[in-house]
């Protein structure tokens, strides 16, 4: 019997798909393909396409022969800057995909969606923690809810299944993303050291020692293949969440050790604002420490990294849906942050 499963991971260079990959390219069971605008290198058994999803003729020019997909995992995001305007590109983009592959993949077996703590409100202000799989949804407009419901419908009385997969802030290396946590402390950290400022905590005071929850991305790559593969997981969601809570009050000063500086106390400073003259001063410290050759743009999650600091409420989910399923990895928060930090360093993203 022929064990060899081909994924579709849709969304490739994010900060999600990409940790993704990497994963699926560790097992010997699975082929893969990427899917982007940018598209990238094709290597082994990983394969890359450059698509554009909003176009529907340009999907159906390039996915029309991907016959031997069995696995499709959504992570592509396009944004947008306000809530509405969120739906119409992301629903759109969902269903050029299904709609260029199920008439063709013949073997499909599953479609996993990427969702995350916006299925409970957590971007709109405080919400019931920790939230759960079964908690309502609210008065839309909210794009998770229509990509969910476009699948649900499209599953019924199909061979495959669907997962939704929900994580929290996710914490991974990727460039060229629009939320990215950890890249946007380490440059921003890296910029105090070069200008002999302490790391000042740059959020609302009132965010300092909420309690908050992380997703590391290779841990969330292993759920996600999990969810994927075990049947027991049809057609169901889970909150996926590294299993440890965190107060940037006692983070923070760990991240500033990791970079040899004092801790500050907070001070609402838009990095949006602060950032946007700085470009200069990331290519001093660039040439200064050899650095690789990425734009400060590629660089630059700060609009997303000002929306976490300003969250003066508690942002947590309840992730042991997916332990009773059989998922028990765990990642400690800590640990994760350093590990992605000492990655980038080993990348030459930052000194
Ligand atoms: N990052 C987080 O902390 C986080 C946390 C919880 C939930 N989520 C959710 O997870 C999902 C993925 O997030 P992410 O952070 O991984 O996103 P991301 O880093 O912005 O990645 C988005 C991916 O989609 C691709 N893409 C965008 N427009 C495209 C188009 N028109 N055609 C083809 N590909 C396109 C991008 O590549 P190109 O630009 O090359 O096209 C990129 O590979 C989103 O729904 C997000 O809300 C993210």
């Amino acid at each position: 019997m022929d064990t060899q499963k081909v994924a579709l991971v849709v969304g490739a260079q994010g900060v999600i798909g990409c940790n993704l990959i990497a994963h699926l390219r560790d097992q010997d069971d699975w082929n893969v393909v990427g899917l982007s605008r940018r598209g990238g290198e094709s290597a082994g058994r990983t394969q890359h396409i450059a698509v554009d999803l909003l176009d529907k003729e340009d999907a159906r020019a390039k996915l029309g022969g991907l016959r031997q997909v069995t696995h499709i995992f959504y992570a592509a995001y396009q944004h947008r800057p306000t809530w509405a305007e969120l739906v119409a590109p992301n629903l759109a983009m969902l269903v050029n995909t299904l709609e260029s592959i199920e008439p063709v993949a013949g073997n499909l077996q599953h479609v996993s969606l990427m969702q995350g703590y916006k299925v409970y409100g957590g971007h709109l202000g405080p919400f019931k923690t920790p939230a759960r799989e079964t908690d309502a949804h609210f008065m839309p407009p909210e794009f998770m809810f229509d990509q969910q419901t476009y699948l649900e419908n499209r599953q019924q009385g199909k061979p495959w299944s669907w997962s939704g997969i929900r994580p929290a802030v996710v914490g991974g290396f990727a460039l060229g993303n629009p939320m990215n946590l950890a890249l946007a402390i380490a440059v921003y950290a890296s910029m105090s050291k070069e200008l002999g400022l302490p790391l000042r905590f740059p959020g609302k005071p009132g965010s300092y020692d909420k309690l908050l929850e992380m997703t590391d991305a290779g841990l969330l790559a292993k759920a996600t293949a999990w969810a994927a593969t075990d049947p027991r997981c049809a057609n169901e969601a889970f909150n996926i969440g590294n299993g440890d809570l965190f107060r940037w009050s006692e983070m923070w000063p760990k991240i500033a050790r990791y970079f040899d500086l004092e801790a500050a106390p907070p001070l609402p400073l838009s990095l949006t604002s602060v950032m946007a003259d700085k470009a200069d001063l990331w290519k001093q410290i660039a040439g200064k420490h050899g650095l690789a050759p990425h734009s400060f743009t590629d660089l630059s999650s700060w609009e997303f990294s000002d929306f976490v600091f300003s969250w003066d409420y508690d942002m947590f989910g309840d992730s042991s849906k997916a332990r009773r399923f059989g998922f028990h990895e765990y990642v400690e928060t800590e640990r994760m942050f350093m590990d992605i930090f000492d990655d980038f360093r080993r990348r030459k993203v930052i000194p």
